[in-house]
């Protein structure tokens, strides 16, 4: 089963999803987390076009503790940093870049059960997934969420986030967007084990 969580940065899918991954013994998968690999490979390499370097790179997701190996380097820490946050969105918005990572991405999910969270997994990568969420939330309520996880001033992250989201959505390639037949899940004021409750329900009525 594939339960496809996408929507905004802030509005909640990566604690939501690792938690609902957890309390159904699925595996989580982080498609933001392969993104921000090619825009810190990008960064490293500037010359090098993003595409080939999406191609070329192996990123394993479920090393030690959940930690993010790229080409076996350990990259947990490194891809977080509010620079490779906003040259992920840049990386993100070329069509032989996500080519790259979805085909990665549909051969993961090709066995098993997953929880998969990005922008476009019910639009492309899984839009037969048995159960597809969108998450969304109040923009100065992510913006406070992010600041608080980072240790940082909202209205700096509320400007940043304000331009990453209009660059997800307003890309030609994978826009960002609620996939057909989503449900729509506005997170403003709830907490996660509500969301997670909420989603869990679903999945059961969609496993019939
Ligand atoms: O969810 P995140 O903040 O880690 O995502 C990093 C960037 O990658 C963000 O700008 C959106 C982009 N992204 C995407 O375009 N498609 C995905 N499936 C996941 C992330």
């Amino acid at each position: 089963m594939v339960i496809a969580i996408d929507g905004p940065a802030g509005a909640g899918k990566s604690t939501v999803a690792r938690a609902l991954a957890g309390a159904l013994g699925f595996t989580y998968l982080d498609s933001g987390a392969m993104y921000r690999c090619v825009a810190l490979l990008s960064l490293r390499d500037p010359a090098e076009k993003p595409a080939k370097l999406a191609g070329a790179a192996s990123i394993e997701l479920g090393g030690p503790g959940g930690a993010v190996l790229l080409d076996g380097e350990d990259v947990s820490g490194a891809i977080r940093t509010p620079e490779v946050s906003r040259q992920a969105s840049v990386v993100a918005a070329d069509p032989g870049v996500r080519e790259a990572l979805v085909a990665k991405q549909r051969a993961l999910l090709r066995s098993g059960d997953w929880v998969a969270e990005g922008r476009d997994i019910g639009t492309v990568v899984a839009p037969a997934a048995e159960l597809k969420v969108y998450l969304d939330a109040d923009p100065a309520e992510r913006a406070r969420r992010r600041a608080a996880e980072l240790g940082a001033d909202a209205r700096g992250v509320l400007a940043e986030q304000t331009l990453r989201d209009e660059r997800d959505r307003s890309r030609e390639a994978s826009p960002l967007r609620a996939a057909d037949g989503a449900v729509t899940l506005d997170t403003t004021g709830l907490g996660v084990e509500d969301v997670v409750a909420r989603i869990t329900e679903l999945a059961g009525a969609a496993r019939g």
